[in-house]
């Protein structure tokens, strides 16, 4: 409804809502009153219009039908392309495209250096500890990756092995050590038979790995550690403020933001970094979360804030390895080492430099037809380069959403 001032209509749509008593359209005309002064472009898989969206879906250019809220997605339009909103009052903030391929977002002073150092102080007093990913934490079973099915492993087998089942990324000399070390290659090929494979117990392999990660850090996916934040423990007014941008910012519904609303603060050392990968459980076995359970399921983060905390003084840059590359292939892309960021940063094709207070924000699924959480966005494969010089800080704020609308959108 272009040129339909859509506060008006979203109170009208509020009121008659209230009248049938519907806790689904009360939740999104909560939703919107927290964005109402932003006049920026969101998109709801093709439904695009001038706000209102979350509220009433449907018809091209805006609010026509009553509908069950929809997630949304701001349109970066284009690179260069700035939106701007007023996330404090009084105060207008601006977002730039910078990417399209993913749409990748930037906004420079997200958070004040003030408010950056107030969230590196909490987390100090908090304190902070070693990083893991998923992959370090989950039950472990060993899959040899014979890529090509003939019963061996090759070099490139055995590393891409070792990465997949303890997340430890080699360099081809550290593998021919560890064939020496255990005395599994007998004839010296740099070919593992099943016969040489069997020379070590997965145990053995496994604490011979693990005296590497405490030697060599770096060699791990993640090199950093952090702390987790959670609003409602801390009451602080500077992560008050953050968690409203984050509803103003996202336009997304009020229970979303309030469900798992805790964030990560985290801090690379000299040398830290995270490998390339997606903030989105991409398993094709497990279901994503209903935002009250975590068990046996993954999380799927539809939207990822971060923020820079401090200036670093060198290296420490975001890089999405694979944007805007259209032959992308996710096997290729495995196979290229580029996952490897601690080696490979140079070669990722978009990246970001941090920034005290500079906010940086992509959306990791699409939206499918209903509206609701669709497919993850390959293009999304992230990470953080290593820190050369200095300490790099970030907050990382991630929106989980399910497939159980009703349940995200229920109030806590
Ligand atoms: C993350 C992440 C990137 C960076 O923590 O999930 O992708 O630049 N970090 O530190
Ligand atoms: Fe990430």
């Amino acid at each position: 409804m272009a040129g339909v001032d859509w506060v008006s209509v979203n109170s009208i749509v509020c009121f008659i809502l209230a009248a049938f008593n519907s806790w689904l359209f009360l939740q999104a005309c909560y939703g919107i009153s927290h964005v109402e002064e932003h006049k920026g472009l969101y998109k709801s898989n093709g439904v695009k219009g001038v706000g209102g969206e979350t509220c009433v879906g449907g018809a091209e250019g805006g609010c026509q039908e009553m509908d069950i809220p929809r997630l949304v997605r701001l349109d970066g339009v284009k690179v260069g392309h700035i939106q701007e909103i007023e996330l404090i009052p009084g105060k207008i903030h601006k977002i730039e495209t910078v990417n399209m391929k993913p749409e990748i977002f930037e906004i420079p002073d997200f958070l004040s250096k003030e408010e950056c150092l107030h969230i590196i102080n909490l987390a100090e007093e908090q304190g902070l500890e070693v990083s893991q990913t998923h992959l370090e934490t989950k039950d472990k079973k060993m899959r040899l990756l014979d890529l090509n099915g003939d019963k061996m492993l090759d070099m490139f087998e055995m590393r891409r092995t070792i990465e997949d089942g303890f997340d430890v990324y080699l360099e081809d000399v550290d593998i021919r050590t560890l064939y020496d070390d255990l005395d599994m290659d007998t004839n010296g090929d740099e070919i593992i038979t099943n016969q040489e494979m069997n020379r070590v117990t997965f145990r053995g392999l496994s604490e011979y790995i693990h005296q590497i990660i405490k030697a060599q850090p770096t060699k791990k996916s993640r090199y950093s550690e952090q702390t987790w934040v959670y609003p409602d423990r801390v009451q602080d007014h500077v992560v008050d403020a953050f968690q409203d941008r984050i509803a103003k910012l996202s336009r997304l519904p009020q229970p979303l933001i309030d469900k798992f609303s805790f964030f990560q603060v985290v801090r690379y050392g000299k040398h830290g970094h995270y490998n390339a990968h997606h903030d989105s459980g991409n398993s094709t076995e497990l279901q994503c979360c209903h935002l009250s359970s975590t068990k046996n399921c993954r999380i799927c983060r539809f939207m990822t804030i971060m923020v820079y905390l401090n200036e670093v003084e060198e290296g420490g840059e975001t890089a999405f390895p694979i944007a805007n590359n259209e032959t992308y292939d996710d096997h290729t892309f495995r196979s290229s080492g580029q996952v490897n960021l601690n080696n490979n940063c140079a070669k990722a094709n978009f990246s970001v430099t941090p920034s005290p207070g500079k906010s940086v924000f992509w959306y990791n699924h699409f939206i499918n037809e209903d509206g609701w959480l669709g497919n993850i966005d390959p293009y999304t494969w992230h990470g953080g380069c290593p820190v050369t010089k200095g300490s790099k800080w970030i907050m990382n704020r991630w929106i989980a959403v399910s497939p159980d609308r009703e349940m995200d959108l229920s109030p806590l």
